[in-house]
């Protein structure tokens, strides 16, 4: 095992993920994952199937409701651009965060990248936390934070498929730090991509504002500042991908970002995505 940044990300060698794992390597894998966050694996040439029976290992998968699905498995989504289509995944998010049970984790596999460029960051929203100064952590202690999947995926659908997205997929509510279930770490759980606002700024601040909306502006300000926490490279590790690289990574402790720099190449990744359970 391999660190590749001081605040998280690991390379693991001498592994074969087209075998299944025996009990050994499955108990290692997740303590890895839960110590370094963010796993790597390289050369990995594995099949579709292989990809989900790897990723089933860990949790039930789920079937993402936008996403292009792989023909033969609807639990794989297909990610990525080109100069024809751009991707959307270029801005700090953690998978489904507007669903009642966000992801536990996610393994992406690169089908094909440029050999320049569609790096892919990843932040330690635990270290995030930590890093708050102490007034802040105490101003966001208890509060709620809304995750709704239609200002990043509606603009892909037309009115009646946002109405049935919205029936389907209800806002979701969220502590804004929530304790990790395994670990027991405090995270930093708002996202730019998906959270909108505080569900209960108002009621924490009760008397401190005049009337009506004046409470908006100090509740936005405090969301965008926790979301720019995210920007900062000490949080950070950076994978440069090749051909069957693996990414594996704690979708509860982190964000990512895919970053979109490369056409007019082509950039195809295959994710599983394995569901978690509910954030407190
Ligand atoms: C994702 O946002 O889940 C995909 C990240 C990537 O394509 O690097």
């Amino acid at each position: 095992m391999d660190p590749i940044a001081p605040c998280l990300g690991a390379e693991i060698g001498n592994i074969d993920l087209r075998m299944p794992l025996d009990d050994d390597q499955y108990l290692a894998l997740r303590a890895a994952l839960l110590k370094h966050k963010v796993l790597f694996f390289r050369d990995q040439d594995i099949s579709a199937a292989q990809q989900v029976a790897l990723a089933s290992r860990f949790g039930e998968l789920e079937v993402h409701p936008v996403f292009p699905h792989h023909p033969d498995h609807r639990e794989l989504v297909v990610l990525g651009g080109d100069s024809a289509q751009a991707a959307r995944e270029n801005i700090f998010h953690t998978d489904v965060s507007w669903r009642k049970l966000p992801s536990m984790g996610s393994i992406l596999r690169c089908l094909e990248c440029p050999a320049v460029g569609g790096d892919t960051l990843w932040v330690n929203m635990v270290a995030v936390h930590a890093g708050l100064p102490a007034a802040v952590r105490d101003r966001i202690a208890g509060l709620h934070a809304v995750h709704d999947i239609l200002p990043a995926f509606g603009s892909r659908m037309n009115a009646e498929q946002r109405e049935a997205r919205r029936q389907e997929f209800p806002a979701a509510t969220h502590p804004v730090v929530r304790i990790h279930p395994e670990t027991g770490e405090k995270i930093l759980y708002v996202n730019e991509a998906f959270t909108t606002h505080l569900a209960d700024y108002l009621e924490k601040h009760e008397g401190q504002y005049r009337f009506g909306f004046d409470f908006r502006l100090e509740e936005m300000d405090l969301l965008q500042y926790l979301f720019r926490q995210a920007n900062a490279p000490e949080y950070q590790v950076r994978l440069r991908w090749r051909h069957n690289t693996i990414a594996f990574w704690d979708n509860r402790s982190t964000q990512h970002y895919a970053i979109q720099d490369y056409f007019p190449a082509r950039r195809r990744m295959l994710r599983a995505t394995i569901i978690g359970d509910a954030p407190f």
